[in-house]
């Protein structure tokens, strides 16, 4: 849209407002890099904690270098009492209003707050990264009337985060599909909840308050709740021979089918096929290959809108790999947090190392000046 002169871009759909190291997207060709990797090559060989040391100090970590980051972060998953009495008072609410409110809580308990130098932002970026999950999972424990799963530093990050849910330990397969998921989420350029991090860097807040905004900026459907919305049409769909007819009737009356195409991508996500092989295998382990079949089905009814740039997004398969982990829906998102927390954290220290206001403009559409009527008068 034009107004005279200015050239009014709605939701900054390919606008490029600053440079980046973090990530490359190539939208036609399904091209995704971290860092320059390839996410197919990170998908298939690393590992979330590797990725995250790639994406937060951008190279690939040597053995120390790893060993020293994982301590790090295996020594860090506590949270203090006080934010565990927090979680109890809004256990009602839903896990991202719950996470978005102890991560904030969390900077007046961290031995970093006030410092907003490099150095001190990078170790509470390590802090909340290893705190997050612990956060999700002690929620989840106190509103199922359980006392929370203490984090095991003996663990990984997916190991651990499946422990804390169980109350067991995983086992290896489950665990590495965790471990690709998150690899998967870790980052994913400007997206609405980065950009909103780097919004609240740009006036020089701190990360927490960063974090704690990226936090409600996922929380929409439109961005992180897509995965919990496939799992809800999954189950309405009910059999795989439904699902012709029910995207059908989505479609035509205006609906969107969640899982399916992507402000930046006009080919397939590349990080959707990951999941999609792990979708399959975890089906027919627990004897329900129907999910995987009503997926497909969904895919094959979709085919019409591939012509249009409209393609399976990363979320279209995450939704059912939790469910058949037997996570409840709501835990969806967060666990998209979980993973997304190093992409954060790489976004607010490259915002911080070259910072700017960001602030653009609205064109003004309303009323010509007016003069002031008494409030008597009116
Ligand atoms: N189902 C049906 N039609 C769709 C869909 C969909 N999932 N996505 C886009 N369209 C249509 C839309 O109706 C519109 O059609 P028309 O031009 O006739 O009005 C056209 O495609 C363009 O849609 P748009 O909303 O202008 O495009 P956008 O780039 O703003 O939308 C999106 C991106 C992700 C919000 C949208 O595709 C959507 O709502 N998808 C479903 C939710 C979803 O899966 N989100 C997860 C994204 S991946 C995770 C992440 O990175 O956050």
């Amino acid at each position: 849209m034009t107004t005279g002169e200015i050239q009014v871009i709605r939701g900054l759909a390919d606008v490029y407002f600053d440079r980046t190291e973090s990530s490359f997207i190539d939208g036609k060709k399904g091209v995704l890099l971290y860092r320059g990797y390839n996410i197919h090559d990170l998908a298939d060989n690393s590992t979330f904690e590797e990725t995250s040391y790639l994406l937060i100090h951008g190279s690939l970590p040597t053995r120390s270098q790893l060993a020293e980051f994982d301590a790090q972060l295996r020594s860090s998953r506590e949270i203090p009492d006080e934010i565990v009495g927090i979680i109890r008072a809004v256990k009602a609410s839903h896990p991202m209003d719950v996470l978005r409110t102890a991560v904030s809580a969390l900077s007046a308990y961290d031995p970093d707050a006030g410092d907003n130098s490099h150095e001190a932002t990078l170790r509470k970026g390590l802090r909340l990264t290893a705190q997050v999950p612990t956060i999700v999972m002690t929620h989840y424990a106190i509103r199922e009337g359980r006392q929370p799963v203490a984090p095991r530093s003996d663990l990984n990050h997916a190991t651990n985060f499946l422990y804390m849910f169980a109350g067991e330990v995983p086992d290896e397969d489950t665990a590495s599909l965790m471990d690709k998921d998150f690899i998967l989420h870790a980052e994913h350029g400007s997206n609405a909840s980065s950009f909103t991090a780097r919004v609240v860097i740009g006036t020089n807040a701190d990360i927490h308050g960063a974090i704690t905004a990226a936090i409600a900026s996922l929380s929409g459907p439109a961005h992180g709740g897509a995965a919990e919305g496939v799992m809800k049409m999954a189950l309405e769909i009910g059999e795989p021979e439904n699902a012709a007819r029910y995207v059908k009737d989505l479609l035509s009356e205006g609906g969107r089918v969640m899982g399916f195409g992507h402000r930046v991508y006009r080919a397939e996500d590349p990080r959707a096929r990951h999941l999609r092989a792990g979708v399959q295998k975890l089906s027919e382990d627990v004897g329900e290959p129907k999910w995987f079949g009503i997926l497909e089905a969904v895919i094959e009814a979709m085919q019409p809108y591939a012509r249009r740039g409209i393609h399976v997004n990363v979320d279209f398969f995450a939704g059912v790999i939790y469910y058949l982990n037997g996570i409840p829906e709501d835990l969806f998102v967060p666990i998209f947090a979980v993973g997304r927390m190093p992409g954060w954290v790489l976004q607010v220290l490259e915002q911080q190392q070259n910072n700017i206001l960001l602030r653009p403009r609205l064109v003004y559409t309303g009323p010509e000046e007016q003069p002031y009527v008494p409030i008597e008068q009116r």
